[in-house]
C-alpha cells in the first residue's frame, strides 16, 4: 500500500494567536496551503510504491534522488508542521536554560539574536523560511532557506524553532510589511518551549526530537 500522510491538526484553535495572526490566515494557511502540499505529497507517492514510512525519510529520499516535485511538496509538509509548532498561544517571556545560554554565546544576547533573526526574514529575497538551528555540540546559528528548503536534509544541523515568510504567512495581517510580521513573531509567538525541547534533543544524540506523526 502507498504511503500517505494526513495533515495534522493545528496545536491550537485557529483564532488562538489573534490578534498577532489572525483566524482567517491561520485556517487559509493552515487549511489551503499546507493541507495542499500534504495532498500532492500524497499523490506523488501513490505513484511510488517503495515510498519510505516517515516524511522525514521521504524529504531526504526525494532530496538526494532529485525529485524536486516531490520534495517541493513533501518539506512543506514538513516544514509548515513544524512551524506550527514553533508558535505559542500563551505569552513566553524568552528562551531559558542552556538554549538561552547557547544564544548569548552565538549573538552576544537574546535581543541580539532577535535583531539578527528579524534582519535576515526582512531581508530574505521573495519565498521561504528562517531557521535557528543547532548542530550535535549545541552551536546554534540562524540560516534563511529558500522556497521549500529544509534543515532536515542536512545531519549537522537540527531544526529548533522557524518562521514562515512566504508572503501567505503574512499578507492578509500585515499586507507587504514582513517586518512587522517577524516583530511580532519574534516577541509575541516564538515558542521557545517547543525550542528547547528540540535543542536539548540536538545535544543528546542528534536523532529528529519533532518527527511529522505518521
Ligand atoms: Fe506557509
Amino acid at each position: 500500500m502507498a504511503t500517505t500522510f494526513k495533515l495534522p491538526d493545528l496545536p491550537f484553535p485557529s483564532n488562538a494567536l489573534e490578534p498577532s495572526i489572525s483566524r482567517t490566515t491561520m485556517e487559509t494557511h493552515h487549511g489551503k496551503h499546507h493541507a495542499a502540499y500534504i495532498k500532492k505529497t500524497n499523490e506523488i507517492l501513490a505513484e511510488k510504491p517503495n515510498a519510505p514510512a516517515t516524511l522525514e525519510e521521504v524529504v531526504r529520499l526525494a532530496k538526494s534522488e532529485g525529485d524536486k516535485k516531490l520534495f517541493n511538496n513533501a518539506a512543506q509538509a514538513w516544514n509548515h508542521a513544524f512551524f506550527w509548532n514553533s508558535l505559542s498561544p500563551e505569552a513566553q517571556s524568552g528562551p531559558t536554560g542552556g538554549l538561552k545560554a547557547a544564544l548569548e554565546r552565538a549573538f552576544k544576547s537574546v535581543d541580539g539574536f532577535r535583531d539578527e533573526f528579524a534582519a535576515k526574514g526582512a531581508n530574505h529575497f521573495a519565498s521561504g523560511w528562517v531557521w535557528l538551528v543547532s548542530d550535535d555540540s549545541g552551536v546554534v546559528k540562524l540560516v534563511d532557506l529558500h522556497d521549500a528548503d529544509t534543515p532536515i536534509t542536512d545531519a549537522s544541523q537540527k531544526p529548533l524553532l522557524v518562521c514562515d515568510v512566504w508572503e501567505h504567512a503574512y499578507y492578509l495581517d500585515y499586507k507587504n510589511d514582513r517586518g512587522a510580521f517577524l516583530k511580532v513573531f519574534l516577541e509575541k509567538l516564538a515558542n521557545w518551549r517547543f525550542a528547547e525541547a528540540q535543542y536539548e534533543a540536538a545535544r543528546s544524540g542528534g536523532s529528529d526530537a519533532y518527527r511529522f506523526p505518521s
